[in-house]
Order: C-alpha cells, then sequence, then structure tokens
C-alpha cells in the first residue's frame, strides 16, 4: 500500500475547501494537516475550527500531526473536529502511552512522530498502541525545506522494527514520512521501506505555477515513480 498525502501547510489559504477538494480529486489518499503552536515549533499554523470546517467537503481521511506541546487537550478536540488519524512527537507529552491510548479511545488512528535527530526506541514499548509511525525528514516547523539524508537510513530501521512486529503477528503499522518528499526523490523514499508520502510543497507549491486548479499532473508525476519501486 502507498499512499499520497499532501500536506495543506502549502496551499492557498484563501481558497483552502477548495483546494483539499481539488488536490482530493486529483488522486491524493489523505490530508495531512500540520498543527503548529509556536511553543514546540517556532511557527503557528491551524486548529480544531479549521478541521471542523474541511471535515464536511471530503471522505478521505484527515491526517493530523500535531506539532504542540502538551497534547491531550487538542487530541480530544481534534477528534471532535472530525480527525481520522492523529500523531504526536514522544517528546511532547508527559505520558506517550496514556495519550496514545486517548487518541485509539476517540476512535482515531494514533502514531508517533520522530524528528531527524530523535531515536526510535519509545515505539517498542507501545508497539499495540500505534496504527501508524511518522518519520520526519524536516526539522518539524515549516514546509518546503530540504530532505535530511541520513533519515533514509532510519527508515530501514524502523521498517524492520515494523515488519518484526508483523510477523510476530501484531497488526499492521504504516510508514509515513513527512518533509521534503519531491518527485525526484520519492522512489529511493519508498524503497527504504516508507508507505504514506506527506507532500507539501510538491503538490501545492509546483501546480499552482501552472494552473490554480490542476494537481493531476504532479500526483500522476509520483504515482509514476513510486510505480518503479
Ligand atoms: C513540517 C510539516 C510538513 C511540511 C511538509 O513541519 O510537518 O508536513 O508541511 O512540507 P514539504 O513537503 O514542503 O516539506
Ligand atoms: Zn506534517
Amino acid at each position: 500500500m502507498r499512499l499520497i498525502a499532501p500536506s495543506i501547510l502549502s496551499a492557498d489559504f484563501a481558497r483552502l475547501g477548495e483546494e483539499v477538494t481539488n488536490v482530493i480529486a486529483a488522486g491524493a489518499d489523505w490530508i495531512h494537516f500540520d498543527v503548529m503552536d509556536n511553543h514546540y515549533v517556532p511557527n503557528l499554523s491551524i486548529g480544531p475550527l479549521v478541521c471542523a470546517a474541511l471535515r464536511p467537503l471530503t471522505r478521505a481521511p484527515i491526517d493530523v500531526h500535531l506539532m504542540v506541546q502538551p497534547v491531550d487537550a487538542l487530541v480530544s478536540e481534534f477528534a471532535r473536529a472530525g480527525a481520522d488519524i492523529i500523531t504526536f512527537h514522544p517528546e511532547a507529552s508527559s505520558h506517550v502511552d496514556r495519550t496514545l491510548a486517548l487518541i485509539r479511545e476517540h476512535g482515531c488512528k494514533a502514531g508517533l512522530v520522530f524528528n531527524p535527530a530523535t531515536p526510535l526506541d519509545p515505539m517498542d514499548w507501545v508497539m499495540d498502541r500505534l496504527d501508524i509511525v511518522l518519520l520526519m525528514s524536516v526539522n518539524p516547523g515549516f514546509g518546503g525545506q530540504g530532505f535530511i539524508l541520513p533519515v533514509l537510513e532510519k527508515i530501514r530501521a524502523a521498517r524492520q522494527k515494523l515488519d518484526a512486529w508483523q510477523a510476530s503477528g501484531g497488526r499492521k503499522i504504516l510508514l509515513e514520512i513527512d518533509g521534503g518528499v519531491k518527485v525526484e526523490n520519492i522512489a529511493g523514499i519508498a524503497s527504504a521501506g516508507a508507505e504514506v508520502f506527506v507532500a507539501g510543497s510538491a503538490v501545492y507549491g509546483a501546480s499552482r505555477a501552472e494552473d490554480p486548479n490542476r494537481y493531476d499532473s504532479v500526483i500522476a508525476a509520483l504515482r509514476a515513480e513510486l510505480a518503479r519501486v
């Protein structure tokens, strides 16, 4: 399974509803929703009100990436706002196991996010509570940054852990990558073992220059690269 999740952080916020429906019509699988609090990361983005406003526009899963500290109060708000998937950074929660349980109690898929220099160790102790693992391939806070190459090795390490878990009877856990994913590098990232590809500037930036409503060509190009792997 390989899924493309455009990050609306790079969308035109003055036309956000259209940007969401257009990108799904163009073949995207999920909407990646970046939440920044100007505390855990040095930027401020969008909150549960925006999620609730977008929810009726699409049946595609909304993938909420929380870059916030503390985490728990916003989990409940985003669940009520219609999030399907909620991920958070383990170092931003005082009680990682409890936060994962809270997300699942709300009926959402739960995941941990690891920054480029954060070790994967915490996932070993909560595998049974994970639906997804998200690896950051940029430092969180901004769209449009370059892919940090050593993260490719980390994708391979995470892939091994997840395969071993599934081979021992564990549930399928998706491996998602976020930051600097482009047509030029998505095949290499997929070869390393990623399955869900967040792409912000590659999708919303590239196509807007040509035609504000056409995302088909860039999504098709990403899928063509994935088909080579
Ligand atoms: C960064 C965000 C990413 C970002 C991706 O903190 O989590 O989702 O928007 O943007 P690009 O694809 O432009 O690196
Ligand atoms: Zn993100």
